[in-house]
C-alpha cells in the first residue's frame, strides 16, 4: 500500500509502478536521505513540532536502517517508489506512530533537493582528491623531463621544439582549472533546500537555519519555490565534468598517438595496455581509447540535465526524477576514468631518444635560425624569408639546418657566422626559451613548484 493511498481507491497498475519508481537509482543516496531526516527530526523536536521522545524513537529507528543497510542486513524493495518512501515505510514498521511523524512539515520534493546536494557534495571531494592526485602525477613526470626535448606540433605538423616536461604540465594547468570549476559550482550549491516544502514552504514554526547549519550548509535557500526545483548544480557540476573530460580526452588522444609505430614516444606499462584477439603484435592502448569515447557520455549527461530543464514550469516536476541517473553517470564516469588513467601515465616508459630523433627532423628549429639572423641585426620578415629559402634548399638536398655547410649559409647571408650551428642545437633552442611560461627546463621546473603549491594550499 501506497504512502498517498488515502485519495486513491485502486492500487497503482504495476506498468505504472515500475515507471515511475525510482529507487533502482536513487538507492544510492540512502546515507543522504537519512542523514537529511535526522537534522529534520532534531529541529522538529527543537521546536516543538513533534516531542523529544518520538524524536528519540525516529533518531534510533533510522541509526538502524541505516546499520542494516550497509551491512546488508535490510535490502531495498524493488517495489518502494524511491528511496524516500522506502526508509520512510520502513521506519514506520520498526517504530510505529513515531515514524509517521517525520514527514511533518517536509516534502519529498524539498528531501530529494537536499539529499542530491549532500549526495554530490560527497562525490565532489572523492573527485577532488583523484584529479590532485592526476596533478600531482603530472607534475612528477613533468619534473623527471623537465629537459627532454620533443617536437611541438601545430596542425599536427612538427614546428618548435620543446619539452616533454612542458607539454605534460599544459594539462596540468588545465586539470587546475578544472579543480577550481568544481569548487565554484560547488560553493553554488551551499544553499539547504529543507524546509521549502513541497513548494511553498510550511506553516509549522520551523527553523530552517538549524537545519542548514546541522547539515553544513551555509544559508536556507531563500526561495521555496526555487529550493525546490532548481537544478542548476547538477548542469554546472555536468558541465565541468565535460570540461575535464575534454581535456583527458585530449591528452588521451595524444597518448594514442604516442604509442603509434610513427611515433613511438612512450610505451605504456604491460599492466595498461591490451593485446589483440587475432594479431600478436599488438599493444594497445585502451585506457586512453576508452576515455576518450566515455568523454562522448558525459557531453549526452550534460545534454541530457539541459534539456529535461528547459521546458519545466515552477516548482517541482516529475520530469525532475530523470536528473539523477545523467548526474549519477557523470560522477561515476568522472572518477572511474581519472582512477584509471593515473597509474597509466605514473607506469609509462618515456622514450626520450625517439622523442629527439623527432625533433631533429622537421626544421623544427627555423624559426630559430631566423632569430639568429634577427639578433644579427635583419629585421624579422626578412629572416623569416631568407630562412625559408634554405629550408626549401635542405628539402631539394635532402640535408638538414644541422647539415647545411657554413658556405651555403653564407652564400645566403653575410650576417651567418660559425656560431649558427649552436644557435640552432635543438638543445639551445629550447634552454633559450626562457620567456615566462616557456618550455625551457627551468621554466618548466618553475611551473611544477607553483602548481605543487597550489595543490598543497587545496585542502582536502
Ligand atoms: N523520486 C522523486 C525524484 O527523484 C522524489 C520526489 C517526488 N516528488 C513528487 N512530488 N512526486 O524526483
Amino acid at each position: 500500500m501506497k504512502l498517498w493511498a488515502g485519495r486513491f481507491s485502486k492500487e497503482a497498475d504495476s506498468r505504472v509502478n515500475d515507471f515511475n519508481s525510482s529507487i533502482r537509482f536513487d538507492s544510492r543516496m540512502f546515507r543522504e536521505d537519512i542523514q537529511g531526516s535526522l537534522a529534520h527530526a532534531a529541529m522538529l523536536a527543537g521546536q516543538g513540532i513533534i516531542s523529544q521522545e518520538d524524536e528519540q524513537a525516529i533518531a534510533q529507528g533510522l541509526e538502524g536502517i541505516l546499520q542494516d543497510l550497509e551491512s546488508g542486513k535490510l535490502a531495498f524493495d524493488p517495489d518502494a517508489e524511491d528511496i524516500h518512501m522506502f526508509i520512510e515505510a520502513e521506519l514506520t514498521a520498526r517504530i510505529g506512530q513515531a515514524g509517521k511523524r517525520l514527514h511533518t512539515a517536509r516534502s519529498r520534493n524539498d528531501q530529494v533537493a537536499l539529499d542530491l546536494r549532500l549526495y554530490l557534495r560527497r562525490e565532489l571531494k572523492e573527485i577532488k582528491a583523484l584529479l590532485k592526485g592526476l596533478v600531482s602525477e603530472l607534475c612528477n613526470q613533468a619534473a623527471k623531463y623537465a629537459d627532454t626535448v620533443m617536437p611541438g606540433y601545430t596542425h599536427l605538423q612538427r614546428a618548435q621544439p620543446i619539452t616533454f616536461g612542458h607539454h605534460l604540465m599544459a594539462y596540468a594547468w588545465m586539470f587546475r582549472r578544472d579543480l577550481l570549476r568544481l569548487a565554484d559550482a560547488a560553493a553554488r550549491m551551499d544553499s539547504m533546500p529543507l524546509g521549502s516544502g513541497a513548494l511553498a514552504g510550511t506553516t509549522y514554526p520551523i527553523d530552517r537555519w538549524q537545519t542548514a547549519q546541522a547539515l553544513g550548509f551555509s544559508e536556507p535557500c531563500p526561495n521555496s519555490l526555487d529550493g525546490v526545483s532548481d537544478r542548476d548544480y547538477c548542469i554546472e557540476l555536468a558541465s565541468a565534468f565535460s570540461i575535464l573530460m575534454m581535456h583527458l580526452s585530449r591528452l588521451s588522444e595524444e597518448v594514442v598517438a604516442w604509442c603509434s609505430w610513427e611515433f613511438k614516444f612512450i610505451e605504456l606499462d604491460d599492466a595498461f595496455a591490451t593485446g589483440s584477439s587475432i594479431m600478436p603484435q599488438k599493444k594497445n592502448p585502451d585506457v586512453a581509447e576508452l576515455v576518450r569515447g566515455k568523454t562522448g557520455r558525459v557531453y549526452g549527461d550534460l545534454m541530457a540535465l539541459l534539456t529535461v530543464m528547459k521546458g519545466l514550469p515552477l516548482a517541482y516536476n516529475k520530469d525532475m526524477q530523470e536528473d539523477k541517473e545523467a548526474i549519477f553517470d557523470g560522477v561515476d564516469t568522472v572518477k572511474l576514468c581519472i582512477a584509471t588513467f593515473t597509474p597509466m601515465l605514473a607506469t609509462m616508459t618515456v622514450l626520450k631518444e625517439n622523442m629527439r630523433a623527432a625533433a631533429a627532423k622537421g626544421f623544427i628549429n627555423a624559426t630559430d635560425c631566423a632569430d639568429y639572423l634577427v639578433k644579427k641585426g635583419m629585421p624579422f620578415r626578412d629572416a623569416y624569408k631568407l630562412t625559408g629559402g634554405l629550408v626549401a634548399q635542405c628539402v631539394r638536398e635532402g640535408k638538414t639546418l644541422e647539415t647545411l655547410s657554413l658556405a651555403d649559409y653564407q652564400r645566403a647571408s653575410a650576417l651567418f657566422g660559425p656560431d649558427v650551428y649552436e644557435a640552432i642545437s635543438l638543445d639551445a633552442c629550447v634552454q633559450g626559451r626562457t620567456s615566462y611560461g616557456g618550455p625551457a627546463p627551468a621554466s618548466v621546473l618553475a611551473q611544477v613548484e607553483q602548481m605543487r603549491a597550489f595543490l598543497d594550499g587545496l585542502g582536502e
